[in-house]
């Protein structure tokens, strides 16, 4: 019930105008935010660059009103890119489709996604957002890929599709960072128990892992806290023979932090999703949604 309202919440706009007002949310949200803008996300990436933590960085927002705001987006992340090179940051960007148009138009969004892939120096990397826009983020991913741009592309087990959807792909050698999945999906398309969401997680981990032993140059990049997950992907890492460092780990900021210390210590390549931006409310809403601790987290936040 709590995750519904939540995921509820998460859609509502009037919420969103309202809540991020108070100071008092605010300082609730710390723990997950890189901040509210990028040079607090890229502070937050030099200090992690010390304990040999890489990031990804992503703005947040969603639902644009207009192609206008698409353009500004691009803008933003023209001006992160250059930032980031200038900080010598080994930092890379993921965006969110609809951030980039997708409402409005397929095309205009691959023009806008090839500009940031052309100013880029390492791979742009692609959000899955909800079901309803699947095959459009595939079709912008298999028209970069094509063209042989440097791309990575988030999957999530989650979705009964999934499995299909990677088999189509793995021909192309792609860059694949694989997720549970954050929204709120009908049974149709989504499989309700956390049990066969795990069970495909492993079964997709395998064939991306299995991918990159066979001389796969995709990126396998596994992005989870969950401790089964990360100890089935190590203990499937170690059968296939697979280096550390030929395939990835990848959490949000702010979450089992001993966890990302531990597996950068241990020797495995580990990125961290900074998320920053003034309209983060329905994403924190998400995370909140993904583990009831949170929202007692917060609570106590908030009485402090
Ligand atoms: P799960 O939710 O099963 O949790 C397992 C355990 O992990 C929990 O018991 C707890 O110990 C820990 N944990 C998980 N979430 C936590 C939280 N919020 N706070 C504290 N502990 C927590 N989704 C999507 O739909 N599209 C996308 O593009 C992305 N992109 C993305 C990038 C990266 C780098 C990550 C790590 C995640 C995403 N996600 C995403 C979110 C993803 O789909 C998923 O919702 C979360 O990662 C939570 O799932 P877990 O695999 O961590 O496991």
């Amino acid at each position: 019930m709590i995750r519904d309202a939540l995921l509820w919440a998460s859609t509502n706009p009037l919420l969103a105008q309202r809540l991020p007002r108070y100071a008092f949310v605010r300082r609730a949200t710390k723990r997950f935010l890189a901040g509210e803008t990028l040079d607090e996300a890229l502070n937050e990436a030099a200090r992690l660059a010390d304990s040999s933590i890489t990031g990804t960085t992503t703005l947040l927002g969603e639902d644009l009103a207009s192609e206008e705001e698409a353009d500004e987006v691009v803008e933003h992340y023209l001006g992160a890119l250059k930032s980031i090179s200038e900080r010598g940051l080994d930092v890379e960007i993921s965006i969110k489709p609809t951030q980039l148009g997708l409402d409005f138009s397929v095309d205009r969004t691959q023009e806008r996604l090839d500009r940031l892939i052309a100013a880029a120096s390492a791979p742009v990397w692609i959000d899955m957002e909800d079901s309803k826009h699947v095959d459009a983020t595939l079709e912008l991913f298999t028209s970069a890929l094509a063209e042989k741009k440097d791309v990575g592309l988030c999957l999530q087990s989650y979705l009964h599709r999934t499995r299909g959807d990677l088999e189509q792909l793995l021909p192309l050698d792609p860059s694949i960072r694989l997720v549970k999945g954050a929204y709120n999906e009908p049974d149709s398309v989504a499989y309700p128990k956390k049990g066969d969401v795990d069970q495909n997680f492993v079964r997709l981990t395998k064939m991306l892992l299995r991918a990159r032993s066979d001389g796969g140059k995709g990126r396998p990049v596994i992005g989870t806290h969950d401790p089964r997950m990360v100890g089935e992907t190590t203990r499937l890492a170690y059968e296939l023979n697979l280096k550390k460092g030929s395939y990835e780990f990848a959490m949000l900021h702010g979450i089992d932090r001993a966890q990302q210390g531990r597996l950068a210590r241990g020797g495995h390549a580990m990125r961290v999703l900074l998320s920053y931006g003034p309209s983060w409310f329905p994403w924190y809403m998400r995370r909140l949604a993904e583990r009831p601790a949170n929202v007692l987290f917060v609570m106590k936040q908030l009485l402090r």
